[in-house]
């Protein structure tokens, strides 16, 4: 069986979950029988290859040099998650001119400079995919692209970043300080390596330009829209929300109001009544409100390694059905259901 090599950028939390995901037996089995491809990771770039790493590297080519993998011809599908826009930017610029499909988790980028990119990689007839950028763990931007086609959104909101949500959580439930919960939030690897986009809320406002984009075909920047963080949030203004009957939660929102786009991330009460009111910790959920179906609600771990880890595989074997499509002719349109237990005990 054919294997699709695959370049990894970034061996951190979410690399590393890439990593673990993809040389797990079992997985590779469903994978196999999924795709009739075999995944293999065959170069990784990181910066300090000395440094331990929580997964095994063995029979991986480790390297700091990006060329490795730009102009390898075997390496088909690169997946980008060090981070940061620079030199994020320039790296995925010269793999789309190089002819590779490129799968990244960097929000900042994409947010920034998307459909920038899209456009690259339609040029050089490639793909550029992100599912791992938004919400994590939860499938929206696929969702959004697939299964609203023919219909018109007229909302998207909800809570998109994991870090603010664990923290609020923690304050309210534990009664922890702010700073306490910010530090397991890191520990955990949750928060951005700096912290303070995801408190100042533009990790969040990030996901919600790439929403806008997705659900309303509309590319907004940074600068054209309220954005307020958690960092004036104290103990007394979670408790004095919960005797109201509220939790503060920070919410994103994008709507069409009166045939224009308002986009705002801010901390808001939620009643206690409400579904959003229960997404506590690293979770995250979007509610998307459609014309024809109503509201439609997904929810889901947002930060983490293997929950974002899952987002970066399901483009890479998105991915990778497109490259058996295009050698084979093999369509994988329709639902398949391939045979992956035992027959039942009689
Ligand atoms: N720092 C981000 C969050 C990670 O807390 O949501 C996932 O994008």
């Amino acid at each position: 069986m054919e294997t699709i090599k695959i370049g990894l950028i970034g061996l951190g939390t979410v690399g590393a979950g890439v990593l673990e995901i993809i040389s797990d037996p079992e997985n590779q089995a469903k994978i196999e029988n999924t795709i009739g491809r075999k995944l293999a990771v065959k170069t990784i770039v990181v910066h300090n290859p000395n440094k331990p790493r929580p997964v095994d590297t063995t029979g991986i080519n480790v390297t700091t040099d990006v060329d490795e993998i730009v102009k390898d011809p075997e390496i088909s599908i690169v997946v980008e998650v060090m981070g940061a826009i620079h030199p994020a930017n320039e790296i995925i610029e010269e793999l789309l001119q190089a002819g590779k499909n490129v799968v990244t988790a960097n929000k900042d980028l994409i947010a920034s400079n998307g459909p920038k990119l899209s456009a690259l990689a339609n040029a050089n007839g490639c793909d550029l995919m992100y599912e791992a950028s938004v919400a994590g763990g939860i499938p929206i931007l696929r969702t959004i692209t697939n299964s609203f086609t023919a219909d018109q959104i007229l909302e998207v909101k909800g809570i998109v970043n994991g870090t603010t949500n664990y923290i609020l959580t923690q304050m309210r439930e534990k009664q922890w300080s702010y700073d306490h919960a910010l530090k397991r939030a890191q520990e955990l690897g949750f928060a951005e390596a700096d912290p303070t986009n995801d408190v100042a809320g533009i990790d969040a406002a990030y996901k919600m330009i790439i929403l806008s984009l997705f659900a309303f075909g509309t590319q907004i920047k940074l600068s054209e829209f309220n954005v307020s963080g958690i960092e004036n949030i104290t103990d007394q203004d979670v408790k004095q929300a919960g005797q109201w009957g509220y939790v503060i939660k920070l919410m994103g929102v994008a709507k069409l109001v009166n045939e224009k786009l308002f986009v705002e991330v801010a901390p808001t009460l939620v009643a206690k009544s409400h579904p959003m009111a229960v997404v506590d910790n690293e979770n995250n959920a979007v509610m998307v409100t459609g014309a024809a179906v109503g509201d439609t609600l997904f929810y889901g771990p947002g930060a983490g390694g293997l929950p974002t880890a899952n987002s970066v595989l399901s483009d890479i074997t998105s991915e990778a059905k497109n490259i058996t499509l295009q050698t084979t002719g093999k369509s994988f349109n329709s639902y398949q259901h391939e045979r992956q237990l035992a027959d039942p005990a009689d």
